[in-house]
């Protein structure tokens, strides 16, 4: 039959940071993380293999892009050589949020290719094994194989293959809340691969990162075992803003915020002094994601699109894995 098949996936926000490799050719992080998988945001990937055919041919929301192509082109060769098969696939990937603006869009695009692209070579791979590749793909497209509350462990293994992400607790479990706050749609400036890679050259707070992490996961998984918001809204702020702290110190430093992120955290702050449940998290890019319980969301969603330069907030729950859908 045709070795085609389609999946979706969704973008995680990590709550407890990855930033830094411990082997580059692996793409083995130097520490673990924590994150949530959300609902509403979606890609959604159609993968197929052309026998005869030598190129990958790559159309992303409908438009080809050479250096996305090359990315998947190195994915898909993890999946040829497994099947041992060499033909190119024809993917046709699409995302209802906007790309390249540090919404995590390699999380979710890199877990539906390797779940697609899997099944539609009849890879009969297991979660863990699609977690493991998703990673060697982009790191946090590890997580986003699973849904709800996940922990990528960094693993011991040179080799890498205990390097996985596993789940922690699923999404109805304690359904939170998250609102993005869109403050530019320009593409990134630099990207978690070089930031990070400069980030380990330059900064000098690279080893009190790693020292710290294990403690902080471990404060995490408490605190979602508990259900415990304070808890982990102390424990994810700590995290979000250590590892921007050092990406900071890195030499160009790092800024990856703008004037509408940092107005952001301020309002997130200001609302949990007055007891609203809600905590704010940024990765490396300017658009601020708060997380909330179910019923501040509209406080939450209020206070942001009221701050100065904030283009739109988008706002999801927690969601599953990536999953098969028609082709
Ligand atoms: C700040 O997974 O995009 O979002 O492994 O090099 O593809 P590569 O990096 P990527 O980095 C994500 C960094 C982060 C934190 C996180 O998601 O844990």
């Amino acid at each position: 039959g045709e070795l085609r098949a389609a999946s979706q996936a969704q973008p995680n926000i990590a709550l407890i940071k990855y930033w830094g490799k411990r082997d580059v050719a692996l793409n083995l992080p130097v520490v673990g993380s924590i994150s949530i998988t959300l609902e509403s945001l979606w890609t959604r990937t159609d993968v197929h293999f052309m026998p005869g055919q030598k190129d990958d041919r790559v159309s992303l929301n409908g438009r080809s892009d050479q250096a996305e192509t090359k990315r998947i082109t190195k994915c898909l060769d993890l999946l040829r050589t497994r099947a041992g098969v060499d033909y190119g696939a024809n993917v046709a990937s699409r995302n209802n949020f906007p790309t390249a603006a540090g919404l995590a869009s390699s999380a979710s695009g890199f877990a539906a290719l390797v779940h697609a692209g899997a099944r539609a070579l009849n890879l009969d791979l297991s979660l863990e094994e699609q977690s493991m590749l998703a990673r060697r793909c982009s790191g946090s497209a590890a997580r986003s194989i699973f849904g709800g509350y996940v922990e990528w462990v960094h693993g011991k293994l040179a080799d890498g293959t205990d390097s996985v992400a596993r789940p922690l607790l699923d999404a109805n479990a304690w359904p939170l809340r998250v609102a993005v706050a869109i403050t530019s749609t320009a593409a990134k400036q630099v990207g978690s691969t070089e930031g990070m890679n400069r980030t380990a050259e330059t900064s000098p707070y690279q080893s009190a990162w790693i020292d710290t992490q294990e403690a902080d996961l471990s404060v995490a998984r408490d605190a979602i075992r508990a259900r415990d918001f304070d808890a982990l809204a102390s424990i994810s702020e700590y995290s979000c803003l250590k590892m921007h702290a050092l990406a900071l110190a890195a030499q160009p430093g790092l800024l990856y915020w703008n004037g509408a992120t940092v107005e952001c955290m301020h309002r997130v702050r200001a609302l949990r002094q007055q007891g609203v449940p809600v905590f704010f998290t940024v990765d490396a890019g300017p658009q601020l994601k708060a997380v909330c319980e179910p019923s501040a969301i509209e406080q939450v969603k209020a206070a942001l699109r009221d701050a100065p330069g904030v283009l739109d907030v988008l706002d999801t729950g927690l969601g599953e894995g990536a999953r098969a859908i028609a082709t």
